[in-house]
């Protein structure tokens, strides 16, 4: 739980206390927290330089049993990420003492050049984002998350930002709900399951949830999507959700990848290539989450989260390279590759939720291609859009919230590349190059006039170590980022 408080320091009792301190300048308003920084100083090895940490034990001029002294480097480098990743760093640091909670003093925003609701809130998705641990499977659970953490600032902003530990909270507990989903194992949320998951949480909140099983989707046609669920036992399952507020004049859709594994099918993938991949539904994992956020924090637009759920396996039952398959808005596809299956799946249900919600604008995410991560590398995910407004509006969101996104481009003399002797298109490239701006090609010839965007996080959605602010695996990577969009569009 986050607190937002403006405590005296002299008389509040604390175990653990973080100050944040710059190297070259006071940055804090509270002259105690003053005066014991330049007490710090005095020790020679901590100089308030970026990443230097002191603990002070028992200060005489406040009643913390300890103070971490925590380096930010000179004052006019700090932005909203280092005052994350400094309060991630410090929560993990009270999670291996084994505290239960933590006090963060919170700098000045004017000596910081800063907005207040920007520093604060940015200390807390630092503490709260560090404050995860998934530990489910883990017979001894070694380690315990804070109870509560408390973020020390004036009266005069704890009085006027009164809504923001609410709001960092639901949004950050929605990213955490992304990483524990994705880093749940496959033989733990085959396609039913998951939906299952999703639901059981959906039906608390102002949402209207559907689920097709895999009767009604062949009914209603879904053929790329049932080519790609064929090799596997765990049969496939399309999960709907619709946030829609009285009033609201527009809507957005989200459609997220939702492979549970993906095994390359027939097309196997090598064993190097397999790993991590329990992670190929990220893209759902970050919309269900969403919309899980949007309905605690009810913005005034309509939303939709479109999640299909499908095991991409080999079997005597499964798709072949060849196959020809005809898609839900009745254009056929070539199976190249049946390792290229997100995007099988993604054109059958972004073309359903054209046909049934008619969205202004309509987003994928997606853990698609190998080859964004070639471009990009494993934190930055790959935005294609042709609108350049929307393009820029989600590169914005991602500086905002870090989670950071880079605009690459969909060239129209590369859409050949798609072509099929036999069918409409091919869901494979005839080129081994640029597989990240084919891949958003071929989804691209399924939007109609929607405006558009795919976001490719197949880097930035699973890390092997962990960062300041969060734990090996699974990141939550989108959640935020697609919430601040929908604030901007
Ligand atoms: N799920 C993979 C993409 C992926 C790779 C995600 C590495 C995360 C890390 C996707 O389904 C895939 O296999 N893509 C192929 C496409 C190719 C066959 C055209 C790829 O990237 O090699
Ligand atoms: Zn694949
Ligand atoms: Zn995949």
């Amino acid at each position: 739980m986050l607190e937002l408080i403006a405590a005296d320091l002299k008389k509040e009792t604390i175990g653990t206390l973080l100050v944040p301190v710059c190297e070259n300048r006071d940055i804090h308003d509270l002259k105690s927290i003053s005066a014991i920084i330049k007490e710090a100083k005095k020790i020679q090895e901590f100089k308030g330089e970026a990443d230097d940490e002191l603990v002070l034990y028992h200060l005489p001029e406040i009643k913390a049993a300890r103070v971490v002294f925590m380096g930010l480097g000179k004052a006019d480098q700090v932005d909203a990420q280092s005052l994350r990743r400094l309060a991630g760093k410090g929560v993990k640091k009270c999670i291996h003492w084994g505290t239960s909670d933590v006090w963060i003093a919170a700098p000045s925003a004017a000596k910081l050049k800063m907005e207040p609701s920007s520093l604060l809130a940015s200390l807390m998705e630092g503490a709260v984002l560090g404050n995860h641990i998934f530990d489910k499977y883990k017979n001894k659970k070694k380690l315990k998350p804070l109870k509560k953490i408390h973020l020390l600032a004036q009266p005069a902003r704890v009085k006027e930002l009164n809504r923001l530990p609410g709001r960092i909270q639901t949004l950050c507990d929605g990213t955490i709900l992304a990483r524990d989903w994705v880093n749940t194992p496959s033989n733990d949320k085959k396609p039913d399951q998951f939906a299952r998951a999703i639901v059981a949480l959906a039906k608390n909140e102002d949402l209207k949830v559907t689920v097709l099983n895999e009767k009604e989707l062949a009914q209603k046609k879904f053929g790329a999507l049932l080519a790609v669920a064929a090799g596997s036992e765990n049969r496939p399952r399309l999960v709907l959700l619709e946030y829609a507020p009285r009033g609201a004049k527009k809507t957005i859709a989200f459609v997220g990848k939702g492979i549970t594994f993906d095994s390359g099918g027939i097309n196997l993938k090598s064993s190097s290539g397999l790993e991590g991949m329990k992670a190929d539904m990220s893209g759902a994992a970050a919309v269900a989450a969403l919309l899980l956020t949007v309905a605690k924090l009810k913005p005034a637009i309509r939303v939709i989260g479109a999640m299909p759920l499908v095991e991409n396996m080999p079997s005597g039952a499964a798709s072949r390279p060849g196959d020809i398959v005809k898609s839900y808005c009745g254009k056929t596809v070539e199976i190249g590759n049946t390792d290229a299956e997100g995007r099988l799946i993604l054109i059958d249900a972004m073309s359903y939720v054209i046909e049934k919600y008619q969205p202004e604008t309509l987003i994928d995410m997606a853990t698609l291609t190998g080859a964004c991560v070639v471009a990009l590398g494993e934190k930055i995910a790959g935005v294609f859009s042709p609108h350049d407004n929307l393009a820029q509006t989600l590169v914005r969101s991602g500086e905002k919230t870090f989670e950071r996104c880079w605009r690459l481009p969909l060239p129209e003399d590369y859409r050949d590349q798609l072509k099929s002797d036999m069918a409409d298109i091919s869901n494979v490239s005839s080129s081994r190059w640029g597989g990240a701006i084919t891949g958003a090609l071929f989804l691209s010839e399924f939007i109609q006039d929607t405006k558009w965007a795919h976001i490719d996080i197949a880097g930035p959605s699973y890390q092997k170590k962990e960062n300041a602010y969060c734990g090996a695996g699974a990141t939550g990577f989108g959640v935020r980022l697609l919430y601040d969009l929908l604030e901007n569009l």
